[in-house]
């Protein structure tokens, strides 16, 4: 998704801001531009492409010690050289780099239009630049004439702006897009994400929505969107560049899914209490009264956090026995929901950016529901609109497709399942039996990281097919549902997950020999009935490749992972199926760390 980087100090502002590009290269993106202010006049490039087209096409001689840059995720207009940003007025005097979606841009359009403005691109943000072009020739400042322009805008947005004629001033605004500033040494920085800001600076500010900044090399104010001057407490971020390199591996995907030993070592640490059998959560701020008065959870994220969302709602009803279930936050938060008082929310997203996750939090909080947040990213905008909740120290996942965030997510969901069960009914003795088989994890996940040479064979056995089944049951669905994703969203070979038992009722039909199907066979209640259904699946030709607990001659291929307890068992279940998608989509040439048409974080609806 688009993404902002902004600088002013004393040193020349394009390598800085083109170094900050490459930081948000992984958030996925068509083209690429800057800006910088020399003397009183403004230079730009902008380019369809990467970003290293664009350091080829900065000259030598691009001076300017103030100045932004973007990189475009399109949303209106094609990706092309006119439509990147940033965009310019007439007089080059204003340029402007705009993340969100303006949505009343066309209504706008069609009015400067009328008063005769004509327009170079296709974008909305050429209107905002339009806008504020002609404000600042009615104002003395700068953050005066952005707000007067922000005002006729319906939409979200996380800008940033340069006036030639006011050299060393960047404004900032955010409304429903992030904006990061970074506070350095006589230099000021900002961007839409830390990643383009930690080389720099670790002390941060974030903005809220509604807020704007003006940056300046000695410092930065904040204000409202009515000039009221607001007050920030920076913070530190506590990851490093180190956290951003792909530390030898050839892909982040890679890197990320063999740190889960590590990450999911790093979520737990700190949270397990021997003495009760209980987990240490100190961030949902709610006492054991509180705890127990839930009588319903209900868990909403996109993509990949909703899968592990729905692993959460298992966790819950079957630790804890108190009803669960997990819904995408788009459909959730558009179906106009029943908020209830005695229902405990939880919102799951990796970036803590989720533009559909962020709203539906927001419509929770309107009509009084009480929400935690299980987020990766430290200080984002879900986490600070939540009520409380669990973070998930995986570090800064780089890759578009999600692996690391969502192990410790299912983990963050065991220790909230257990929490709320220890509170409750759950004994003692079961209780130690979770925390012992939390602490095994870490264990097993390396070996689960030592079949890869086996799984990358099968997965180069099987990514030639045109299309791919998942099944599972119960535990096992979830499961299945982020194989399949995993593998549509980095290989592109087409995945339909499915619960094992609904196979009967419907897409049995779809099975021939052209479509195998990845079994999960955990070794639980159900493995009797699982096998009956790899039975029928065999009985029409079809091919299976099995992931679970023991082999079983019903399955062309087997993958056995180690055992844990029954209930943490779809923790170690996915990852043979990140490492299957991992080294299909090798095997099939893809662009693994950013698949087409994807982006790391949507920060739009
Ligand atoms: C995008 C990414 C997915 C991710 C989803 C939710 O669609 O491509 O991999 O699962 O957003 O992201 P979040 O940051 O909220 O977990």
């Amino acid at each position: 998704m688009c993404g902002i980087v902004a600088y002013v100090g004393p040193k020349d502002a394009a390598p800085i801001l083109l170094e900050g590009l490459q930081r948000l290269e992984y958030r996925g993106y068509d083209s690429a531009g800057l800006a910088v202010v020399n003397g009183k006049s403004l230079k730009m490039r902008k380019v369809k492409g990467r970003v290293s087209d664009l350091a080829e096409a900065v000259p030598a001689r691009f001076k300017g010690t103030c100045g932004i840059g973007h990189t475009r995720w399109a949303t209106h207009g094609v990706p092309s050289d006119v439509n990147a940003h940033p965009h310019l007025d007439p007089e080059h005097r204003v340029a402007v780099v705009h993340n969100g979606i303006i949505e009343n841009a066309d209504a706008l359009r069609q009015r400067l239009e009328a008063e005769g403005v004509t327009f170079e691109s296709e974008t909305d943000t050429e209107v905002l630049c339009h806008l504020i072009a002609r404000a600042v020739k009615e104002t003395d400042s700068l953050d005066d004439a952005v707000r007067r322009a922000l005002k006729s805008i319906v939409g979200t947005y996380g800008i940033a702006v340069v006036d030639a004629q006011r050299p060393g001033e960047i404004v900032v605004a955010r409304n429903g897009s992030p904006i990061v500033l970074g506070i350095g040494e006589k230099e000021m920085f900002a961007a839409s994400d830390v990643a383009a800001l930690v080389r720099y600076t670790r002390q941060v500010v974030h903005l809220e929505d509604g807020e704007l900044a003006v940056l300046r090399a000695d410092g930065f104010h904040t204000f409202t969107s009515d000039a009221r001057e607001t007050a920030k407490e920076p913070f530190t971020v506590d990851w490093d560049t180190g956290h951003y390199d792909n530390g030898g591996y050839e892909h982040y995907l890679l890197k990320e899914i063999s740190e889960q030993p590590d990450t999911v070592a790093r979520t737990l640490r700190g949270r397990i209490d021997d003495r009760f059998h209980i987990a240490h959560l100190g961030g949902l701020n709610m006492d054991a009264r509180e705890t127990r008065s839930f009588r319903r959870v209900k868990i909403i994220g996109c993509g990949s956090a909703y899968y592990s969302g729905q692993i959460g709602a298992q966790l819950i009803e079957e630790l804890a026995r108190i009803p669960a279930d997990a819904e995408p936050a788009s459909e959730f938060r558009y179906r106009n929901p029943v908020v209830e008082p005695d229902t405990l929310y939880v919102a799951i997203s990796q970036s803590g950016e989720t533009y559909d996750t962020l709203a539906a939090v927001q419509e929770l909080k309107r009509k009084g529901g009480r929400v935690l947040g299980i987020v990766n990213t430290v200080g984002s905008a879900i986490a600070r609109e939540c009520d409380g909740g669990l973070y998930l120290h995986a570090g800064p996942e780089v890759s578009v497709a999600s692996t690391k965030a969502f192990t410790s997510t299912a983990v963050s969901f065991a220790l909230l399942a257990l929490h709320l069960a220890r509170v409750r009914d759950l004994s003692p003795a079961d209780g130690r039996r979770i925390c012992e088989g939390l602490r095994r994890l870490p264990e097993q996940i390396e070996q689960i990281l030592k079949l890869d040479e086996q799984i990358k064979t099968l997965a180069e056995k099987y990514a030639h097919s045109p299309s791919m089944m998942f099944v599972g049951r119960v535990r096992g669905y979830p499961v299945a549902r982020e194989g399949a994703q995993k593998l549509k969203e980095i290989s592109y070979v087409h995945a339909e997950a499915y619960p094992a038992s609904e196979l009967k009722h419907g897409p049995l039909a779809l099975i021939n020999p052209d479509m195998p199907t990845v079994a999960i066979v955990p070794d639980d209640e159900l493995l009797d009935k699982n096998l009956t259904t790899l039975g029928e699946i065999r009985a029409r030709s079809g091919r299976i490749l099995m992931i679970g607990h023991r082999a079983a001659d019903a399955a062309d291929d087997c993958v056995v992972v180690p055992k844990n307890e029954t209930e943490l068992d779809p923790i170690l279940l996915t990852i043979p199926l990140q490492l299957f998608a991992y080294h299909a989509a090798v095997a099939l040439g893809r662009d693994v760390d950013r698949p087409r048409n994807l982006a790391k974080s949507v920060t739009v609806e």
